[in-house]
């Protein structure tokens, strides 16, 4: 719940860098003008606004185990995000937060890892993914899942070839299809099917999935399948939001807010809330 003022107020951050990632897709990267961290944890959340234009959510994408920075993977899809892509190094614009619940570190530690993430899913998830790999021994194992439509539209490229040829990540990574005349050397096909080729001790395994409402049913039927229970998985969901802090009603599910009782969930927690899932 928003106890202060300070939670209502967007504090000025400044751009340090833009990154390219897809055609839809820039990599933000921010400091505060204050000079003070954003103590943001892997799977929060930022109110983000420009002046003149408005305000959005947007996740946490980075791991505060990388330094005092944030950063921001964004799809440019309306009027603040297209702004955003706009913004040029040593730009400003406010923020308000961290907000919102996050992937539940302690319960995660020395458990077996499955980070599941669909399309733009793994800005969130990579927030994880950082702290996982910042500190490998605190976790028995990590396996990264991710699909995305085509190659054109998988985020990450040099951090997934990163997580697939170093020693910290078992990393499957799939597209739903090929477009015609161009190459892609991975899996095709959809994310649920890569699901049936891990292996891993089901009474020992969290399974993390970000991704878009669609995957959600298909990828826990998979998961349900290998064994794993609601009490053993970890969902990030999505709702329209407003203030962030509880107060305006837009992004409830049933009970619950999204923005303050989630937007992290164990399945457990609302496998019987109506339309969750
Ligand atoms: C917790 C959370 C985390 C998120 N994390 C990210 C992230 O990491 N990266 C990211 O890119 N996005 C993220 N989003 C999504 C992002 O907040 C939305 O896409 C947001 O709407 C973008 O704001 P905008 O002003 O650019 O778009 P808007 O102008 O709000 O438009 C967004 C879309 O909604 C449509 N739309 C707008 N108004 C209406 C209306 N009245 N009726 C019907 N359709 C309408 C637009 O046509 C457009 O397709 C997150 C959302 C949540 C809730
Ligand atoms: S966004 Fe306003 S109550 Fe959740």
């Amino acid at each position: 719940m928003a106890q202060n003022l300070v939670d209502y107020l967007p504090f000025p951050c400044k751009v340090t860098s833009i990154t390219d990632l897809t055609a839809q897709e820039k990599l933000f990267r921010f400091e505060r003008i204050d000079g003070k961290p954003f103590n943001h944890r892997p799977g929060q959340f930022m109110q983000v606004s420009i002046v003149g234009i408005g305000e959005a959510p947007i996740s946490v994408s980075s791991s505060l185990t990388r330094g005092s920075y944030l950063e921001m993977g964004v799809r440019k899809i309306g009027a603040l995000t297209t702004a955003m892509h706009e913004l040029n190094v040593g730009d400003k614009l406010g923020m308000r937060g961290a907000f919102g619940t996050w992937f539940p570190l302690e319960e995660l530690r020395g458990k077996e890892l499955i980070l599941i993430a669909g399309g733009c899913g793994l800005a969130p998830l990579r927030s994880l993914i950082q702290y996982v790999e910042d500190r490998p021994k605190e976790f028995a194992k990590a396996t990264i899942v991710y699909g995305a439509k085509s190659q054109d539209d998988v985020l990450y490229k040099n951090e997934i070839y990163n997580w697939q040829y170093g020693t910290t990540f078992d990393c499957l990574c799939t597209v739903d299809a090929v477009k015609t005349g161009t190459c892609w050397d991975g899996n095709v096909g959809l994310i649920t099917t890569l699901i049936p080729k891990l292996s891993f001790d089901s009474k020992n395994t969290v399974a993390v999935i970000c991704g878009p409402p669609i995957m959600y049913k298909f990828v826990l039927q998979e998961l349900f399948k290998k064994g794993l229970t609601p009490e053993n998985i970890v969902v990030s969901l999505e709702r329209h939001m407003k203030c962030g802090v509880g107060k305006c009603g837009h992004c409830t599910i049933d009970h619950l807010y999204c923005c303050m009782d989630g937007p992290v969930f164990w399945l457990s927690q609302i496998k019987d809330v109506a339309n969750a899932l």
